[in-house]
């Protein structure tokens, strides 16, 4: 885990990555401070630099200023010119383009807002602005312009074109300034849907497509029953806690590692959890198999916590029973201290295990179908990445928060807080989330496809460019990012260039312990890796969001305040989750 997005001081950067880091420190400081307070060691206390190592890269605090105000405006001109290119013929098309540009989260961010009304409102500074953006301006005026008065001549209607124009930059205009008073609140749909009904005032034809386009397609028909969420009790109970253990986690699959973690002969990985103790080992013979970490002699654990080799004998650390690879008893240290007994009644105790594209799970009780046929569904779509091929790209990992597992799957399972809770990677990918879950086999499918231009900050614009075409994986999965869940506990993350797993273990009401593990395909090119790390610190910096999400909504749960919250059509996949809690242990209904 990195600890922060915050650039590493020691790290040398590129310069071009340099200079676009401090941009972005800067206009974050302009946000915050105001364009006055910015000082450069305010600006370096954000990146790890010293204001002299700052002057390297800008030589003075004025043209960083300029550079920053810059970097907003051409982006904003980018995106407004790739919104109506190929709009030509098409006037509305376009002008709705430049509607869409100018209310795009990232171009209309709170932060480049701020940046935007820092330099109009500083008098001192108008005349940098009008420098670097007046031919921008005036370019959308014009732009604005052209368009309104040719789809009022193509609908013979006389229109005053100025005013119209005018009018439709100002509720831009004010749209702006909502966005920096509302913030993380601020609905960019509806102000697209603002502007367009502000056409469709001036040309009563577009008002109709103004009401098609409003419409959601996917708004629930009024139903019966309302969509409500689990009990808020059903998060911090010990009873119903105790019950979720016995029924649905004891039985359930958990992923220990990955078959190439324990690549040679006597390799093996312990595993603990809900009061029991496991281990896999690779045997002489290269099979894995599982046991209880349990010695039959004295009940101590025959194998230390973690990882390691055992080429010969596992050796219990009590009394130094030793137990071959198979699990049976080979060695008793002072057996004559014993009475005669028969060795086959104390060999290590098996448990299920089961190995699937190359991940070994095990289960506490048998008996349920097997992973392999709970994701049947997605074979298909899987098997081009590989994983049984995998190697890992960093130890497994492990987290405790004070979240129930509940609460961490509901975050996890819905999309509804992406553009709210992680702008980063709401500009890297797009708003179209697709969510199957699948009630035969208990399993969720995810995925989203990364914008055409990535926006979002500079790892997730940097990854994007730098992706590699994966020609191994089908056009539709290259530039995809698709996420597969295992109720109750276990997901597989998967990207172009990588993958990883998540794994949450309750371990308490209202505390779960996460498990991380990544992998990815051997030999990777030195672009592959740096899109890998890239993605480590996008993801990094979801999971920091989503951690400070579900401890707040944890303590919700234990106020007096919430009983049950209502499920909207972006959260289908959470009421899924719900739905089978609600299945294992009917309690949790009312
Ligand atoms: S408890 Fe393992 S040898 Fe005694
Ligand atoms: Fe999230």
């Amino acid at each position: 885990m990195k600890s922060s997005d915050r650039p590493e001081p020691n790290i040398r950067l590129a310069p071009d990555i340099r200079r676009e880091q401090l941009i972005q420190a800067t206009i974050k400081a302009i946000a915050e401070l105001g364009l006055s307070n910015v000082t450069l060691s305010k600006v370096g206390a954000e990146v790890g630099l010293t204001a002299g190592m700052i002057n390297f890269h800008f030589e003075t605090k004025q043209a960083l200023l300029t550079a920053s105000l810059k970097a907003v405006a051409d982006e904003y001109s980018q995106a407004c010119e790739d919104a109506m290119a190929g709009h030509d013929d098409d006037p509305v098309a376009g002008l709705y383009g430049f509607i869409d540009a100018n209310l795009d989260s990232q171009i209309c961010s709170p932060q480049k807002a701020a940046v935007w009304y820092s330099y109009w409102g500083d008098s001192s500074a108008r005349d940098v602005y009008m420098r670097i953006f007046g031919h921008s301006d005036t370019a959308s005026y014009e732009a604005v312009y052209e368009r309104i008065e040719r789809i009022a001549a193509a609908r013979g209607r006389t229109l005053d074109v100025e005013a119209a124009t005018l009018g439709l930059i100002g509720v831009i205009d004010n749209l702006w300034q909502e966005v920096m008073v509302a913030r993380g609140t601020f609905d960019y749909d509806d102000a697209v849907a603002t502007c367009r009904a502000y056409l469709g005032n001036l040309f009563p034809d577009l008002a109709e497509g103004c009401k098609m386009r409003l419409v959601d397609v996917s708004t629930p028909e009024p139903a019966d029953e309302l969509p409500r969420t689990l009990p808020a009790w059903t998060y911090c109970s010990d009873t119903f806690f105790q019950k979720e253990l016995e029924q649905i986690h004891l039985p359930a699959w958990h992923v220990v590692c990955h078959q190439n973690d324990i690549p040679n002969v006597g390799d093996y990985r312990t595993f603990e959890a809900f009061g029991e103790r496991a281990f896999v080992l690779r045997g002489e013979d290269n099979l894995v198999r599982a046991f209880n970490n349990v010695c039959p002699h004295r009940a101590h654990q025959v194998l230390g916590p973690g990882a390691g080799n055992c080429p010969g004998l596992i050796r219990c650390p009590y009394h130094s029973w030793g137990f071959d690879h198979t699990g049976d008893l080979k060695a008793i240290a002072a057996q004559k201290t014993f009475p005669p007994f028969d060795n086959g009644q104390f060999g290590l105790k098996p448990l299920e295990l089961e190995t699937y594209m190359g991940f070994i799970f095990i289960r506490f009780r048998p008996g349920g179908p097997s992973l392999a046929e709970r994701f049947a569904p997605y074979e298909n779509e899987l098997a081009p990445y590989r994983f049984a091929d995998m190697v890992p790209t960093e130890p497994v990992s492990e987290e405790e928060i004070d979240a129930d597992w509940k609460n961490t799957w509901d975050n996890y399972l819905e999309d509804y807080h992406f553009p709210t809770g992680h702008p980063g990677l709401f500009g890297l990918m797009s708003m179209d989330y697709g969510r199957d879950p699948n009630d035969a086999t208990h399993t969720i499918r995810l995925h989203h496809q990364m914008r055409d231009k990535a926006k979002g900050g500079w790892s997730c614009e940097r990854y994007a460019s730098l992706l590699p075409e994966q020609t191994h994986l089908p056009q539709d999965q290259r530039n995809s990012w698709r996420y597969y869940f295992a109720y109750p506990s276990f997901a597989f993350d998967v990207y172009p260039e990588m993958m990883d797993f998540l794994h949450v273990i309750p371990v308490g009401p209202g505390r779960s312990r996460l498990r991380f593990g990544s992998y990815s395909l051997p030999g990777a090119s030195r672009e592959l890796k740096a899109c890998q790390y890239l993605s480590g610190r996008i993801n990094m910096q979801v999971h920091r969001e989503d951690m400070a999400l579900v401890a707040s909504v944890q303590k919700g749960l234990e106020s007096s305040a919430y009983d049950r919250g209502i499920l909207g059509t972006k959260e289908i996949a959470v009421a899924a989750l719900h739905r089978w809690v609600r299945a294992d242990l009917p309690e949790a209904a009312s």
